[in-house]
């Protein structure tokens, strides 16, 4: 499974990139909002930080406006994305930009439909939101579970892009499902990497090894 970090934060992308892990970066407007500066430079400088796809969101609602957007974002660099939302509108937007060989990563997709039409509009990703739909009382990997199956009985290579990730146990469930990639915020990625044993275990071994006089 690849590992994309959900981010706008320059400093956040570094820090997990230098980890030799990532995959790619996802952004969107919510986290763009977050920062400041000048968008289109903040995303060269995610692209030139990240040898992978670095999703970028368009913020038009009609189709000819998305492709508007789409094509100056394109123009940033090879690793852009185009991110459009699971509309109508944005599933046309899909369609021209995919026979265009530009990526496409379809984003705030809530059911398994909305991902099955993804597919048919040539979506390189789609994006369901888990954590948000656990947030409405539904279990969210459900969802990717469903995705997992359809996309499977009918051969699409839309990958599977689990999103909206709020800890540790959404990567594994994603991971479980057999999505693609899972997208995860800087904090959750740290998380991963420890287990309180794994600690313990190292005190134990180098307290055992002080107590030598072996060298390496
Ligand atoms: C995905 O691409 C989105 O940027 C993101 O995962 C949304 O997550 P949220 O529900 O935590 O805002």
């Amino acid at each position: 499974m690849k590992l994309f970090i959900d981010s706008a934060n320059l400093d956040e992308i570094k820090s997990a990139v230098h980890s030799g892990l990532i995959d790619g970066v996802t952004t969107n407007p919510s986290l763009v909002a977050k920062e400041t500066g000048d968008f289109k430079k903040i995303l060269k400088e995610i692209c030139e930080m990240v040898e992978g796809p670095v999703s970028a969101e368009v913020t038009a609602l009609e189709t000819e406006e998305m492709l508007r957007q789409a094509e100056i974002l394109s123009g940033i660099s090879k690793h852009i994305v185009i991110k459009v939302p699971l509309t109508q509108a944005g599933l046309k937007a899909c369609r021209v930009l995919t026979d265009k060989k530009i990526p496409v990563n379809v984003t705030l997709c809530f059911s398994s439909n909305q991902a099955l039409l993804a597919a048919k509009a040539g979506a390189t990703y789609i994006s369901p939101f888990i954590g948000r739909l656990d947030d409405q009382g539904q279990v969210g990997m459900n969802l990717i579970e469903e995705i997992v199956e359809i996309y499977q009985n009918y051969g699409f290579s839309t990958q599977i892009l689990a999103a909206s990730i709020r800890h540790p146990e959404h990567v594994l469930r994603a991971a479980l499902a057999g999505a693609d990639v899972a997208t995860i915020p800087a904090k959750v990625f740290q998380s991963l990497f420890h287990h309180p044993m794994t600690d313990l275990g190292l005190e134990k071994f180098l307290k055992d090894w002080q107590n030598t006089n072996f060298k390496i």
